[in-house]
């Protein structure tokens, strides 16, 4: 996968994201310091680091909701400095938030069609031949009950999604990704919050995008999970690259011990998703408390208001 000893900004065979440079400071804060950085395509790559560490300040500028002070960086052999949100995630990058945006006043399979791009019905003159948008319509909702099946929330498709738990709107998020039939992508922490009787699926899913050929980015503060799924681990700390490697190697690396996994890290919490055998008992991790749900709401709330404040301002920016 990577050319040479690996290591921080080491090279990639076939690197699908390349960046060099980019930084991004908020006050005396340096979020993002990252000199380079090459994600391997068709692989699963996990993004890992304490809080704080600048994992989604950098999904935020590679996928054009934030721009850093300096730094390029490309997809796909494409240029995507400057390019708005919106655009990127027409180039076949998509991701998901650390706090689901699931529309909750939408249905599920409303909030799956919004996800689809390029729908005629949205120009105006388009909007105004309903023979030209209806057979892309009934395409497109066909496309969304597939994958809501896949994901188990079909029988779900007219509830609303914030009647959902915020496992099953994490995975609603993640199915809605598909609707854009991705190349890259890139989740950041899609176990957060996620009952663990889902959690088995979510890990099979993410499985299942590497197998149907996507490169997958992913945040995960689960060791086990990483362990398990990634096929490459990138160690941030402080906005900097400091380790690179595949998971063996870099859980063993003294310095990712000491910076982030603490004492515990080898211990294996037992077999996840069946296809990689692995010794032991399963572990459940605990559920949500109301507490933890209330403030999770609240700060999705807030997360909303700023994803409104972000596109507003590139809407400006754009109209310029
Ligand atoms: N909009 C913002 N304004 C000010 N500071 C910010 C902003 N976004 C991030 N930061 C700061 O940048 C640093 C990196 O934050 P970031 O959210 O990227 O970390 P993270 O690795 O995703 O952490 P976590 O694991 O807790 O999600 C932190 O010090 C954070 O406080
Ligand atoms: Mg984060």
């Amino acid at each position: 996968m990577h050319k040479g000893e690996a290591g921080p900004g080491c090279a990639k065979v076939d690197p699908i994201i390349v960046a060099d440079n980019v930084r991004r400071s908020f006050g005396g804060v340096h979020a993002v310091d990252v000199d380079h950085l090459e994600v391997p395509r068709g692989a699963i790559t996990a993004l890992i680091g304490p809080n704080g560490a600048g994992k989604t300040t950098l999904f935020n500028l590679l996928t054009g909701f934030d721009k850093p002070d300096e730094g390029t960086w490309s997809y796909d052999g494409r240029d995507l400095a400057g390019v708005p949100a919106y655009k990127v995630s027409r180039m076949g990058l998509v991701r998901t938030f650390q706090l689901t945006k699931a529309l909750g006043l939408l249905t599920v399979l409303d909030n799956m069609k919004l996800g689809a791009t390029g729908q005629r019905g949205e120009s105006f003159w388009g909007g105004l031949f309903p023979p030209l948008w209806r057979k892309q319509d009934k395409d497109i909702e066909t496309r969304a009950m597939q994958i809501l099946k896949k994901f188990k929330l079909d029988t779900k498709s007219s509830d609303f999604a914030a009647s959902l738990s915020g496992g099953q709107r994490k995975l609603l998020e993640m199915a809605r990704s598909l609707m854009t039939e991705p190349t890259l992508v890139m989740l950041d922490e899609p176990m957060a919050g996620v009952n663990p009787a889902l959690t088995e699926s979510l890990l099979d899913h993410i499985l299942d995008l590497k197998d149907e050929g996507m490169t997958v980015l992913f945040v995960e503060h689960d060791m086990h999970m990483v362990r398990h799924i990634a096929d490459w681990v990138v160690v941030m700390a402080e906005g900097k690259i400091v380790a690179e490697g595949d998971p063996y190697a870099v859980m063993k690396d003294p310095a990712v011990i000491d910076a982030y996994l603490g004492a515990h890290q080898d211990v294996d919490l037992g077999e996840v998703t069946g296809r990689i055998p692995v010794q032991g008992d399963g572990v459940a991790a605990p559920a949500l408390s109301k507490a933890e749900i209330e403030a999770e709401a609240e700060a999705e709330l807030a997360a909303e208001e700023a994803a409104r404040k972000s596109k507003r301002r590139h809407d400006e920016e754009d109209a310029r």
